[in-house]
């Protein structure tokens, strides 16, 4: 049986790089359904999509091109994958409130099947705070929303806002496809966020760490079935839904929730930002300013070397080395001294990513004296390639 995937075009100019979406999606073999806006159908004729898939386009809920039955319940259930492509900034915030008013809507909400959105718009009104949270609000329930490309926009302006090419966007298509469900029954261990240490009652150390890398490493891995626990210090990102969450403060209770919650993990990512020092004593009462003051710091527990530690047969540990100087051969020291089976160099020193934003930059070392360059990209992609890794290097162990 052909996968059936139904294309969702909604209306923006790149409407027309769909038709070669769709004609692409065809020559690889699958069943393709288009379903289009009433905006949409002013960039790009019905027909063209129809003489392409030689099936019906259907805009409206209740129009009859076709036999009687509920045509957008019927082609929920028979898709195997969404691609609404170009996904416009209005498609996006009716999908995210769950408004359903036309045939394209109404088979989002009705389908359980994967959805991709790749969005197209002016770059402004991408990095409108409205899209952008919807954006974060459409991943969180599990949507796969693309990237958008950088180049020339339709209004002019050079940006970002373009919609990816319809070869990538068929590859990230397929890669989610595969991807789906091939880790079910693995249990991931994640940490994220930093440590708070408190110094008296409204005071305390702390890091530039957001959580983002490790909510979504902990995202990725339940996108493919993965049972996932998120073991995070004080953040403001949302948690992922499908996550059992852990919140803890300190470095000590990270600590205390990540020995006690390992033994029952195959795969662990410490990708926390744990303060190394914590204050001697912790004032009950709000300190008072007088003259200069030291405080005095001792180590906290090392979480990782002791995961490192007690690792268990058949279980894969991984960490980050965050670094500004000697990237390689610290980064290499830490996996060694941390008995790690893989570690994740990130170069902090730049301002642009890394700590405080949705970029990283990743180069991963293995045990095997191996590595890999991930590059820069978001911490969405990175993730996704950090699990590919991780999925891979569990299957070769647990193989053996
Ligand atoms: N880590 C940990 N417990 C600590 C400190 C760090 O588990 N008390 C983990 C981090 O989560 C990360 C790895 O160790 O996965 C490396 O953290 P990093 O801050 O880069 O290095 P440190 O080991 O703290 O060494 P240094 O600060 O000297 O670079």
């Amino acid at each position: 049986m052909p996968l059936t995937v139904i294309v969702g075009v909604s209306g923006g100019i790149a409407a027309y790089k769909s038709a070669y979406l769709v004609s692409a999606l065809k020559k690889k073999g699958y069943e393709v359904h288009v379903l289009m806006t009433q905006n949409a159908l002013k960039f790009v004729g019905a027909v063209t999509f129809e003489t392409l898939t030689g099936n019906a386009v259907l805009t409206d809920t209740f129009e009859r091109k076709e036999e009687y039955d509920v045509k957008h319940v019927s082609l929920a259930k028979k898709a195997d994958m969404l691609i609404i492509a170009p996904a416009t900034a209005d498609i996006l915030a009716k999908a995210a409130a769950g408004i359903a008013d036309d045939m394209l809507t109404t088979t989002l909400l009705a389908t359980s099947c994967p959805v991709v959105f790749a969005p197209a718009m002016n770059e402004a009104m991408f990095a409108d705070s409205a899209t952008q949270h919807n954006v974060s609000l459409l991943k969180k329930r599990g949507y796969y929303v693309m990237d958008t490309g950088q180049g020339l926009l339709a209004c002019g302006d050079v940006g970002s806002g373009r919609m990816k090419e319809p070869d990538e966007i068929i590859d990230f298509a397929m890669h989610v496809f595969k991807s789906l469900h091939d880790m079910a029954g693995i249990r991931v261990l994640v940490s994220a966020g930093p440590t708070r240490e408190m110094i008296d009652p409204v005071r305390f150390l702390s890091n530039r760490s957001t959580g983002k890398m490790g909510y979504a490493i902990a995202q990725a891995a339940i996108n493919r079935g993965a049972d996932v626990t998120l073991v995070s210090g004080p953040v403001a990102v949302e948690a992922p839904l499908k996550a059992k969450m852990m919140h803890v403060v300190s470095a000590a209770e990270m600590a205390s929730q990540m020995l006690r919650l390992c033994k029952h993990a195959d795969i662990i990512v410490m990708a926390a930002a744990v303060a190394d020092y914590t204050p001697e004593t912790v004032s009950s009462l709000k300190i008072k300013k007088g003259a200069d003051m030291t405080l005095n710091l001792v180590r906290t527990k090392d979480i990782l070397s002791e995961l490192g530690a007690s690792k268990k047969d058949n279980q894969l540990l991984m960490g980050f080395a965050a670094e500004t100087h000697d990237f390689e051969a610290n980064a290499k020291t830490k996996m060694n001294k941390k008995n790690l089976d893989v570690i994740a160099l990130n170069d902090v020193s730049r301002s642009d990513e890394g700590f405080e934003s949705d970029r990283n930059n990743i180069i991963l070392y293995y045990k095997d004296g191996t590595s890999q360059n991930l590059g820069s990209e978001s911490k969405t992609i990175l993730s996704q390639h950090i699990m590919d890794v991780l999925k891979k290097q569990y299957q070769k162990m647990t193989a053996r």
